[in-house]
């Protein structure tokens, strides 16, 4: 109806789509989800994080024998991204389970164990089922939600909401970022505070204050995305490689492509690339490679000069300044961003291929909002 369309224009204010208008709007969200969460000050001026809806369970949660990640898609990809900080930080082994999976398995879950369940909507049918699993086994559980009242929110012991606001594109954007950054203020608190890792946890909060602005520098790449989509607008498939802190990155940004541009994508671990996916390499399959510079990058960059030996049409992501040492010999598109501390970078990297996969389907001319076959919510099996 008019009035129908009416509302959604106002809503979608000056974007075309939603899926455009909550990749611009995440330094916003990511702001809102941290707010009144970072407390500074206290007699050594450290920060604090402070999530309320934790802190009767803290105790329990660092004496647990493993945490478990539980989520589907985006959500699963988000406690990816935010496992490497969590071990570090808390010393606990921390594993990772598709909810479907862990369902079909009926894979161990113990009392000792905290289950933390990721889900935007609250409602995925699979994450559901696997809180409900792994509540009947007696296991602390978590929920991270966006969606205040739902479900998963409702049926855990305690939790943290994502305050992202609504999400409406099928495919997740603002909710990933904001995921990952409540996982990363539940490292800190869980790993609590002690005079070996005090640098560590300052030059994290600080990333923290920071990122919204780096998110806003980073958005910029928009028409270089743009461009970047217009090149590969007739490719059958794209890889995307990443490693350590940007596994997941990879994972994401492959899955964002598949799911609205319609255009195959897998996502695939740089470690592994000997292990098959270097079969693939010739000079027309394009491939994105994440290097931004970690403890990873020496590792990242080998990876990028056997790909270039085997004539890899690569488009490189990299840290600013570094287009030059990434980028030497063989067919290569540089896309530089802001460097920020090396936990908190997925959530920089995976913006510009938000952007790429938006471009590419509108220049696909695809539905960005509701691809085919797609639901922004899976509530049934
Ligand atoms: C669907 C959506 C995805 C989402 C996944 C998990 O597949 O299209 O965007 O990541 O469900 O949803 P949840 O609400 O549990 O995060």
């Amino acid at each position: 109806s008019v009035l129908e369309m009416e509302v959604e224009q106002i809503n979608k204010g000056r974007y075309e789509h939603y899926m455009q208008k909550e990749i611009h709007e995440q330094p916003e969200s990511l702001t809102t989800t941290m707010r009144g969460r970072l407390i500074q000050g206290g007699s050594c001026k450290a920060t604090t994080v402070l999530l309320g809806g934790l802190k009767d369970h803290m105790k329990t949660i660092r004496r647990s024998r493993r945490i478990v990640f539980v989520g589907c898609g985006t959500s699963y990809n988000a406690a990816l991204a935010a496992r490497p900080i969590l071990e570090e930080l808390s010393g606990v082994p921390v594993t990772m389970e598709i909810a479907s999976d862990l369902l079909d398995r009926q894979g161990p879950i113990y009392r000792e164990d905290t289950a933390v369940f990721v889900s935007q909507s609250g409602e995925t049918a699979d994450t559901l089922l696997a809180l409900e699993y792994a509540l009947d086994n007696g296991a602390l559980c978590v929920g991270i939600t966006n969606t205040v009242g739902s479900a998963i929110a409702r049926k855990t012991h305690c939790g943290v909401h994502i305050n992202a606001g609504a999400e409406i594109g099928v495919a997740s954007t603002k909710a990933y970022t904001s995921q990952i950054v409540v996982m990363a203020m539940l490292a800190l608190a869980v790993g609590g505070d002690t005079i070996s890792n005090q640098a560590r946890r300052e030059a994290i909060v600080d990333g923290l204050y920071d990122l919204p602005s780096k998110v806003r520098e980073v958005l910029k790449l928009d028409n270089e995305m743009k461009d970047l989509a217009k090149q590969l607008i007739a490719e059958q498939s794209l890889l995307v490689f990443g490693r350590g802190y940007n596994y997941a990155t990879a994972l994401e940004g492959a899955l964002k492509v598949k799911e609205v541009s319609l255009m195959h994508s897998e996502g695939m671990l740089a470690g592994e690339m000997k292990h098959g996916p270097l079969a693939l390499v010739d000079e027309n399959l394009p491939i994105i490679v994440i290097a931004t510079h970690d403890a990873c990058f020496s590792k990242q960059q080998s990876v990028i000069q056997q790909l270039h030996a085997r004539r890899g049409r690569l488009i490189v992501v990299c840290s600013k300044g570094d287009a030059a040492s990434v980028c030497s010999g063989g067919s290569c598109r540089v896309i530089e961003v802001p460097q920020v501390e090396d936990c908190l970078q997925p959530v920089v990297n995976i913006v510009p291929l938000q952007l790429l996969a938006y471009h590419l389907t509108v220049l696909r001319g695809h539905n960005v909002d509701q691809p085919r076959n797609l639901a922004k919510s899976v509530t049934t099996q």
